[in-house]
C-alpha cells in the first residue's frame, strides 16, 4: 500500500521495519482527539479561505462521519499507515475522495500529535482531579467518624503518643489536597494550543490560530512554533505530580498492609478489596493495597522514561518524542484506578476500634505525659525526661506499665505527683489535651475536619 509521505521514496519498504517505527498500536487512543484537531483546523482553513467552504464543509461532513464510526467502535486502523494521523487521514479519504487531501493545509503530523496530546491530558487530568476529589470527601467522612478513636501515633514505628485516628486520615488528606492543587495548577499549562505550529516554523498560509484554539476550547497557544511542537513539559509535569500523589497512596497501602496483619488488626477491609491463598485457606490478603503500592514504581519509571528521552533532545520535533505516549496513557490508567480502588477500600474498611485503643493501653506511649505532667509542677523538662526515663526502664524490667505504679511509688520518686496522674497518663486524656494548632486533641480535630468540608464540598 502507498504511503501519504511516500512521493520522495523509491525503494520498497519492509514491514518490520515499518512495525518498529509505527504508533498506531497505542496512538489509536488519540482518535477522538485527531478528529476534533482536524475539524477545528479545517473550519479555520474554510474561515480563513484558504480551502473554500464547501471544501471545508466536505471535509468536516467526513471527519463527522469517522467521529460516528469511532464512537459505535467501527473505524479500523492499520499498522501500514503508521500513526492515528495518517490513519485518520486515509480513512477520510476513503470516505469523501481527493478533496480529503486539502486537510493537511497548513499544518504538519507535529503540531497535530501536540494538539491531541494536549486535548487528551487535559480531559484525563480532569477525570483524575475527580477522583481525587471524591477520595478527599471519603476521607474526611471517614475521619468524622473516628474523632475519638484512639490509636497509638508511631515514630521510627515505635509507638510514640496516642493519637486520634481520625488525625492520621486527615494527615493523608493534607498531602491530597496539595495534590490535587498541583494537579489543578498545571491545567493551565495542558490548556495551549500548539495547533498552527506547523512542522517548527509557522506556514506562509494565512491561518487564524487563535480561531482553531478556541474552536478546541485552549485558553492560550504556544508563542513561538518551535517550543509548541517540541514542548513536552506539561506531561513530565504531569506525570511528576503522579508520581508524588502515588507516593502518598503507597505510604497508606503500606499502613494498610501492616493494620490489617494479625500483629496489628487495627482495620479490617472487605472481602472484594482481598484474595485469598491457593494453599492456604485462611489467607486474606490486601492484594489491592499491595499492588497500588506496587504500581507507584511503574508510574516512577515513566517519569523517568520522558525525562532521559527529552534529556539531549534538539528542537523541534524529533521521533523520539513518539515515546512520550505509553508511559503517559499508563500513567493516566494507573494513577485513576488506583485512587478509585483506595477510595473504596477506604470507604468499606472496618476499623477495629478497641484494637486500636487495647494498643495505647499496653505500652509507654504516656511516657510524654508523666514528662509534661511533672514540667507543669515546675520540674525542669530535662529533668522530668530523666525521671521518666528511668522509670520506664524499671518498669520494663518488672513487666509493668506507668499507669500500673503505685501513688506511694510516684510519690517516693517525685512529692509533687498527686492522684490525678492516672488521669494524665489515660491515652483518651492525652489525645484530648493536646489541643496546639494542629494538634490530635479533638478540638483541633474537629476544627479540621470543618475545614476540610468546606474545601471539600463538589
Ligand atoms: N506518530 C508520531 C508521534 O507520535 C507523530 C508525529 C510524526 N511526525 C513526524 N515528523 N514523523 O510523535
Amino acid at each position: 500500500m502507498e504511503k501519504l509521505w511516500g512521493g520522495r521514496f523509491q525503494g520498497k519498504s519492509e514491514a518490520w521495519i515499518d512495525e518498529f517505527g509505527a504508533s498506531i498500536f497505542f496512538d489509536a487512543k488519540l482518535a477522538k482527539q485527531d478528529i476534533a484537531g482536524s475539524l477545528a483546523h479545517v473550519a479555520m482553513l474554510g474561515k480563513c479561505g484558504i480551502i473554500s467552504a464547501d471544501e471545508a464543509a466536505q471535509i468536516m461532513a467526513g471527519l463527522e462521519v469517522l467521529a460516528g464510526k469511532l464512537a459505535a467502535g467501527e473505524l479500523e486502523f492499520s499498522v501500514v499507515n503508521e500513526d492515528i494521523h495518517l490513519n485518520i487521514e486515509k480513512l477520510l479519504h476513503e470516505e469523501i475522495g481527493p478533496v480529503a487531501g486539502k486537510l493537511h493545509t497548513a499544518r504538519s503530523r507535529n503540531d497535530q500529535v501536540a494538539t491531541d496530546m494536549h486535548l487528551y491530558l487535559k480531559e484525563a487530568v480532569t477525570e483524575i482531579i475527580a477522583s481525587l476529589a471524591h477520595l478527599r470527601t471519603v476521607l474526611v467522612t471517614k475521619a468524622e467518624d473516628h474523632v475519638e478513636t484512639i490509636m497509638p501515633g508511631y515514630t521510627h514505628l515505635q509507638h510514640a503518643q496516642p493519637i486520634s485516628f481520625a488525625h492520621h486520615l486527615l494527615a493523608y488528606y493534607g498531602m491530597f489536597s496539595r495534590d490535587l492543587e498541583r494537579l489543578t495548577e498545571s491545567v493551565k499549562r495542558i490548556d495551549i494550543s500548539p495547533l498552527g505550529c506547523a512542522a517548527l516554523a509557522g506556514t506562509t498560509f494565512p491561518i487564524d490560530r487563535a480561531y482553531s484554539a478556541e474552536q478546541l476550547g485552549f485558553s492560550a497557544m504556544y508563542d513561538n512554533s518551535l517550543d509548541g511542537v517540541s514542548d513536552r513539559d506539561f506531561i513530565i509535569e504531569f506525570l511528576s505530580n503522579s508520581a508524588l500523589l502515588m507516593t502518598h497512596l503507597s505510604r497508606f497501602c503500606e499502613e494498610l498492609i501492616l493494620w490489617t496483619s494479625h500483629e496489628f488488626q487495627f482495620v479490617e477491609l472487605i472481602d472484594a478489596f482481598a484474595t485469598g491463598s491457593s494453599i492456604m485457606p485462611q489467607k486474606k490478603n490486601p492484594d489491592m493495597a499491595e499492588l497500588i503500592r506496587g504500581k507507584t514504581g511503574r508510574v516512577y519509571g515513566n517519569l523517568f522514561g520522558l525525562l532521559t528521552v527529552l534529556k539531549g533532545l534538539p528542537l523541534a520535533y524529533n521521533k523520539d518524542l513518539q515515546e512520550d505516549k505509553e508511559g503517559m496513557f499508563d500513567t493516566v490508567h494507573t494513577v485513576k484506578t488506583s485512587l478509585d480502588i483506595f477510595a473504596g477500600m477506604i470507604e468499606t474498611m472496618k476499623v477495629n476500634t478497641s484494637v486500636m485503643e487495647q494498643a495505647t493501653q499496653k505500652d509507654f506511649s504516656n511516657a510524654t505525659e508523666l514528662a509534661d505532667y511533672l514540667a507543669k509542677k515546675g520540674v525542669p523538662f530535662r529533668e522530668a525526661h530523666e525521671i521518666v526515663g528511668k522509670l520506664v526502664l524499671a518498669c520494663t524490667q518488672k513487666g509493668i506499665y506507668l499507669q500500673d505504679v503505685a501513688l506511694a511509688d510516684y510519690q517516693a520518686i517525685q512529692p509533687v505527683i498527686e492522684q490525678d496522674i492516672y488521669d494524665a497518663l489515660a491515652s483518651y486524656t492525652a489525645v484530648a489535651k493536646r489541643n496546639s494548632y494542629g494538634g490530635t486533641g479533638f478540638d483541633q480535630i474537629r476544627a479540621m475536619i470543618e475545614k476540610a468540608k468546606k474545601n471539600t464540598i463538589n
